[in-house]
């Protein structure tokens, strides 16, 4: 009993403090979505071009289910590599234009296995104060000395660099689009600081991909370097509307991270279906469709950035489909989202350890498939109950 009375107390503790967090159960993934009988606009979403729900996408899953089971079965290394986990590989190579792929079973498992194998004791990772949580438990979970930089400050990383050296590997790892502010890692310098330490550089370009650059490359390829990069590591799971992840490599990493990733070594591949699904969904963001798709993401966010700014809210202008309305303490950021709710809108409110102290906020993400109209309503009721709450 003694037990639970400690786990209570800090439930309780949480509430008090606005951090308490519960689930909504939602019929989709967007835009519109039934929550409690309700039809709601889902304005948090990180199914950016709306392939979570595409008709290719659910064929070739069904397809593949269908044939290959509803499992690989196990690990693999053990007997769970399929034809189709080494088709996806090799689509992704030839998207992202590098030497191989590996396919991971999700985000948080490609950080943190991919960080704690490249890094371990007497070694250094050089990571972004606002980098994902995953990209931090790997490094904890390294064993290596961890090296915060201040945001996008490549001045202080290589002062940084500097004043912490040593004989051991060095790695510095940035989020490519920052998952909660939605800004850009600027890569070029990154590369150039990378290069003068001797060191890797890895970039988690969870939001980039499928969203950012030519056919949705991403960042890097964005901003001219994806050749210069490392390991380029992207998820499934978010604009290609699937589930997994994959890191985008040379040979020797790549065989490498099949030895000693320990997410990739200790956990059963990928599903048939899932595979298939993403698999399907690379082929399509590399399309005409998906080109069209981007433009549409693209115009939407500049859509709803205006219309925000007109109800007075301080937009950053950046060309990512994430968009922050800072409110700044937890509780009233979450009395917001809940005021959205009651209005059919359904706005997560992001808080601590998510975001740091003080930086609560609702994060907006758009979609290709919102609709200008949904977008004007959503500002607009946004920037009353922002007056309401004395936000804006
Ligand atoms: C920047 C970033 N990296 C990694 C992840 C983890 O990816 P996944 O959801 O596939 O585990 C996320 C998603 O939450 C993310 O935003």
């Amino acid at each position: 009993m003694q037990q639970h009375a400690i786990i209570q107390r800090r439930i309780d503790e949480l509430r008090e403090q606005g951090l308490f967090r519960s689930l909504k159960t939602v019929s989709g993934s967007g835009p519109l979505v039934e929550l409690a009988g309700r039809q709601v606009l889902l304005l948090c979403s990180n199914n950016y071009l709306g392939l979570a729900e595409h008709p290719r996408l659910k064929q070739a899953s069904a397809r593949a289910a269908g044939s290959f089971g509803a499992s690989s079965g196990a690990s693999r290394l053990v007997s769970g590599s399929m034809l189709l986990h080494e088709e996806l590989e090799t689509e992704v190579a030839d998207w992202k234009g590098s030497e191989t792929a590996l396919v991971f079973n999700s985000g948080y498992a490609a950080n943190t296995g991919v960080i704690a194998a490249l890094a371990g004791r007497g070694d250094i990772i050089f990571s972004d104060r606002l980098n994902h949580a995953s990209i931090i438990d790997g490094a904890l979970l390294s064993g290596a000395r961890l090296v915060r930089y201040p945001h996008n400050d490549v001045l202080a990383l290589d002062r940084l660099m500097t004043e912490h050296g040593g004989n051991g590997l060095r790695l510095i790892v940035t989020d490519g689009v920052f998952s909660m502010d939605g800004d850009l890692a600027p890569l070029g310098k990154l590369v150039d600081c990378a290069r003068r330490h001797d060191a890797l550089l890895m970039v988690d370009d969870a939001h980039g991909g499928g969203v950012l650059g030519e056919q949705g490359r991403g960042t890097a390829d964005l901003l001219g370097v994806a050749g210069d990069v490392d390991i380029r590591m992207g998820t499934f799971g978010k604009a290609l509307g699937s589930f997994g992840a994959y890191v985008a490599t040379s040979r020797l990493l790549r065989d490498y991270l099949i030895n000693r990733a320990r997410s990739f070594v200790f956990s059963t591949s990928l599903p048939p279906a899932v595979t298939a699904a993403s698999l399907e969904a690379v082929r399509l963001v590399r399309s005409a469709e998906g080109e069209q798709l981007r433009a549409g993401l693209a115009e939407n966010g500049s859509l709803f950035r205006g219309l925000l700014r007109e109800q007075r809210f301080v937009i950053p202008d950046v060309p990512t489909p994430i968009i922050p309305i800072q409110v700044g303490d937890p509780l009233t950021t979450m009395e917001f989202s809940r005021r959205l709710l009651e209005r059919d809108i359904l706005l997560q409110g992001i808080r601590p350890p998510t975001v740091p102290p003080g930086t609560s906020r609702l994060r907006c993400t758009i979609m290709a498939l919102h609709k200008p109209e949904q977008l004007q309503r959503a500002a607009t009721e946004i920037g009353a109950i922002g007056r309401e709450l004395g936000v804006v």
